[in-house]
């Protein structure tokens, strides 16, 4: 009987490729930029199973140059919005994440921007490297304190209430927005008031965007919303650019209609928004969420493990919905 053929379409730890290996015949990219679509549209040509990451987009084409073969796209994210989910079904093949592994390291990069962005330390930063002189000063660089401040979360999933543990033990309070109210339990644990996202704009000290992306989100925070926030609030994203309009933010950071803000990814990333680079009570980190060594093993490993099981006939572990 033939191997399967397995494409892996970008540049993943060993550790993904040990768990493939042994179950067909895998052809991998080895860089780190991108892998150019023709390139790829030959590579996925009669594969069994392709896995992806956030920077391959899974539409009909991708799946009408794999053809009737494919089986699975086990996507190395938590996040798949590159996936025509649809599309997938309607040509049979399952689509597969990696939650659960990523929590921990996104949440602590949430927690990091928070406080980054309200202690200033990107403006710190570059004052120490710019070898310009400079003195300790009373008054110099004087940031927001956190503590007794509310936390205001919009996506309650596991890296929002990984975030809300995070800033209870900084001595936050926390509040959040979500289509569903989490376990009274969970509720209970965190001392987390559930609120409409328009209360929660309005009442929170630093707002954290940790929803997926989708239609019904693009642009959730836009002109209106920063009108609600206090403009003493910080907004710090760690989900997707698009969440955000990225240019009514630079706005907001210019007029001072919020005080500052933390990024981590980008409404057409890798690109900027005009302006955004100039402001100083920003801080701009290059989608690093996921990015520890053991993290991107964990999300290697996972989505190794859905391609196997499907193509041994299995469920996968983590099919996206
Ligand atoms: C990844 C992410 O770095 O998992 C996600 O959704 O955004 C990040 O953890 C990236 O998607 C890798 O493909």
């Amino acid at each position: 009987m033939t191997q399967p053929r397995i494409i892996v379409a970008g540049r993943i730890p060993d550790a993904g490729l040990d768990v493939l290996r042994p179950h067909g015949n895998v052809w991998g990219w080895k860089h780190d930029e991108p892998i150019e679509i023709n390139e790829l549209y030959e590579r996925i040509a009669g594969a069994d199973a392709v896995l992806t990451l956030l920077t391959t987009k899974i539409d009909r084409s991708f799946l009408e140059a794999a053809g009737p073969q494919l089986k699975v796209v086990s996507n190395v994210a938590v996040g798949y919005n590159n996936i025509d989910v649809a599309e997938c079904r309607a040509h049979g093949v399952i689509a597969t994440n990696t939650p659960g592994v990523l929590t921990d390291a996104t949440a602590d990069i949430a927690m990091a921007l928070i406080l980054m962005s309200t202690r200033r330390l990107g403006e710190g930063e570059r004052i120490v490297r710019s070898g310009k002189p400079w003195q300790w000063g009373m008054f110099m660089l004087l940031g927001s304190a956190i503590q007794g401040r509310r936390l205001g979360i919009v996506g309650m999933g596991a890296i929002g209430q990984a975030l809300a543990r995070r800033a209870r033990a900084f001595g936050m309070s926390v509040a959040y927005s979500n289509r569903r109210a989490v376990s009274p339990e969970i509720e209970a644990e965190l001392d987390a008031e559930r609120l409409d996202l328009d209360e929660l704009l309005g009442t929170s000290d630093v707002v954290s965007i940790n929803c997926p992306y989708s239609a019904d989100t693009h642009h959730l925070i836009g002109p209106e919303q920063f009108e609600q926030m206090r403009s003493s609030a910080y907004l710090v994203n760690t989900a997707r650019g698009p969440i955000v309009d990225e240019a009514a933010l630079v706005r907001a950071l210019r007029s001072g209609e919020i005080a500052g803000a933390g990024l981590d990814v980008y409404e057409h990333e890798p690109q900027l928004a005009p302006g955004l680079a100039d402001l100083d009570n920003v801080v701009l980190i290059p989608h690093l969420g996921s990015a520890t060594i053991e993290t991107r093993a964990a999300m290697a490993t996972l989505a190794a493990r859905n391609t196997v099981a499907v193509l041994s006939g299995q469920p996968p572990l983590t099919p996206v919905t």
